[in-house]
């Protein structure tokens, strides 16, 4: 007859529990989001993202630095422009001087190493805040709107981006803007798709931070619906065909059974985004005393890592560059 025992139980003491550990967490797997509008000598603390912190072409290297000097090296820029810039298709988006293209500039002037990498959407730039053109009927005009893209993605390649992260959910954007890359001499920048990107309310304060909440109607029509699992990776799978390099998985923490799945099957790298109202909650939570923010944080990124991620966007980056330099999580 067999026995069957029961796992010993170790001892876990830290040495012991660091070198059996499953999941590696490293301050390069980090990406941290900047909030860029324009002007000069912008300095402004966000109500809607305690901590965050929006700067102007000429203060980001502050921000930049103070990163740099965490840890970390990977930068997601977001553009808001003047209110009076914005137009019904986002023309500020592409414009040679937009706000960034100026901080691309800038930053890369402050820190040539950096890795720069842009949202590429329209809704921060038309004056109806939606990621696309309209067509008369009130819609979003899907093909309409790759050509705008594309322009836009050229354009941060031109002021110096290191990566282009579409962030719009238009079907074919990807391969349109690989294409419009490929001819104009930027094969080499790899683009980062939003390729699994569900629609709801965890991206409020980001609506706030960056002006860019819809004027009419919801992004329901071109972002996904939170229910659906296959059509995740099928959206994946259409980005990846259609030339993504890098694959971003949001909202992260309702999600970690995409960021799973995706990572199982796709031949690259996959990114989660922990977004906006993610942050927010955890940043509320604490202020109310309800919560440890420094070991929820540490704890939540652990999990995505733990999930398949392999990047993790966040606005938490600097302090997870800290925990991970300090040992409480790595
Ligand atoms: C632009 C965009 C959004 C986010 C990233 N790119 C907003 C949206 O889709 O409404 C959300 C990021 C966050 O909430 O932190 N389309």
């Amino acid at each position: 007859m067999r026995i069957i025992q029961r796992p010993r139980r170790l001892r876990r003491t830290q040495q012991l529990r660091r070198l059996v550990r499953e999941t590696r967490v490293s301050a390069d797997a980090l990406v941290l989001p900047f909030f860029v509008r324009e002007g000069n000598a912008v300095r402004e603390p966000l109500a809607s993202l305690p901590g965050q912190i929006r700067y102007s072409p000429d203060t980001l290297h502050e921000g930049i630095a103070k990163a740099v000097a965490a840890g970390v090296r990977a930068f997601l820029l977001f553009g808001i422009p003047d209110d009076a810039a914005k137009d019904a298709d986002g023309s500020a988006a592409w414009a040679e001087d937009g706000v960034v293209q100026q901080a691309l500039r800038a930053a890369r002037d402050a820190f040539p190493d950096v890795l720069l990498i842009t949202d590429v959407c329209l809704c921060e730039y038309t004056r109806h805040g939606h990621c696309g053109h309209i067509a008369p009927d009130g819609q979003v005009d899907n093909d309409a709107t790759l050509e705008l893209l594309s322009r836009t993605a050229l354009s941060h390649a031109r002021a110096g981006a290191d990566i282009v992260a579409p962030s719009d959910m238009m079907d074919g954007r990807v391969a349109a803007i690989r294409a419009a890359l490929d001819t104009a001499d930027f094969a080499h920048i790899p683009v980062m798709s939003y390729a699994v990107k569900y629609a709801g309310h965890f991206y409020g304060p980001f609506r706030d931070a960056a002006g860019s909440a819809p004027g009419f109607g919801d992004r329901r029509g071109y972002q996904m619906d939170i229910h659906n699992r296959r059509e995740a990776a099928r959206e994946a799978l259409l980005d990846i065909e259609e030339g993504a390099d890098i694959l971003i998985v949001k909202p992260a923490l309702p999600c970690l059974d995409i960021v799973a799945d995706v990572a199982a099957f796709a031949d690259r790298p996959v990114a989660a985004y922990s977004v906006s109202g993610e942050y927010a909650m955890v940043k509320a939570a604490a202020a109310a005393n309800l919560i440890d923010e420094y070991g929820v944080l540490c704890e939540s990124a652990a999990g995505v890592f733990r999930a398949g991620a392999d990047i993790l966007i966040t606005y938490f980056a600097e302090e997870l560059a800290g925990a991970i330099r300090k040992g409480d999580i790595g």
